[in-house]
């Protein structure tokens, strides 16, 4: 079971973002994306997710063509990302900023949430305590009622992945999940990701911090002006040619 980009492509004008792009991402690993800053890392993400038209080529999950569905309908089927621009609402508390994720799972009618109704109290009650457990999974319980724009960089990254989580998805992609974390911060990561691919999630993660990809990728894919140099177990991979070159060659060495 896996997510693949077939052939995917993405044209800007005279900026080719992505050409020809061949992944797979596995359910049970972790499946790294690295390159240069502007390689097109981030586009893949916004295609996958519907965010973004596609040019040319399929996606596929796990043999579904989602190549133009709604982003809606991509959440639906079991894809959640998290933004390399954080996207959080600042003003709202973080178990708020946690809850909107349970969206997906919503099963109660708008009249029974509207009136409190048993179900629809019974519901709330669950998937609040979800978002607890979420909370004490990333050691954030202490913030809950903090609103998520007064926290610090790394912090409202763990509230994105928080919310991703809360809908329970089958594949997670993560745009740069790690970046203004101290190394405890991402350490504590690390391992909460591998459990999260041990429980049988599929998980891409795009990372600039090579030493954190190495240690918890099994492949990585290395793109270069939107195009796939290499990929590979992380040792074979970083060790190619193409792609010494292209990280000596530009401004992220
Ligand atoms: N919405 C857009 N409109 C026009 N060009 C875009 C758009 N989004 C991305 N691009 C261009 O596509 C290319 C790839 O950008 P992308 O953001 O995917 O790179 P990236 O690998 O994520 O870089 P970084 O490491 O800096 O985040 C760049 O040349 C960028 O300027
Ligand atoms: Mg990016």
């Amino acid at each position: 079971m896996a997510l693949k980009l077939v052939n995917l492509s993405k044209r800007f004008g005279g900026v080719t973002a992505s050409a020809d792009v061949n992944m797979t991402v596995p359910r049970g690993t972790i499946t790294g994306l690295i390159g240069p800053n502007g390689a097109g890392k981030t586009t893949i993400i916004n295609m996958i997710t519907g965010m973004m038209d596609v040019s040319g080529g399929q996606i596929l999950l796990e043999d579904r063509d989602i190549t133009r569905a709604a982003p809606d309908d991509i959440c639906r089927a079991g894809l959640a990302r998290t933004f390399q621009n954080i996207r959080i609402l600042p003003e709202n508390s973080v178990l708020d900023n946690i809850l909107i994720g349970f969206h997906r799972h919503e099963h109660c009618s708008t009249l029974s949430a509207l009136f409190g109704l048993p179900a629809s109290r019974q519901e709330t009650q669950a998937i609040r305590d979800k978002a607890r457990s979420l909370l004490t999974q990333f050691g954030m319980s202490a913030y809950a009622d903090y609103p998520a724009g007064g926290l610090s960089y790394g912090h409202q990254r763990k509230v994105e992945m928080m919310r991703a989580l809360a809908s329970e998805p089958d594949y997670m992609l993560l745009d740069e999940p790690i970046a203004g974390m101290n190394d405890v911060e991402s350490d504590i990561l690390a391992e909460l990701f591998q459990h999260l691919a041990e429980a049988g999630k599929g998980i891409l993660l795009i990372e600039h911090n090579i030493r954190f990809v190495s240690k918890l990728c099994e492949k990585i894919y290395v793109l270069d002006g939107g195009r796939l140099i290499a990929e590979g177990p992380p040792a074979q991979a970083l060790r190619d040619p193409a792609v010494i070159a292209a990280y000596i060659g530009g401004s992220d060495a």
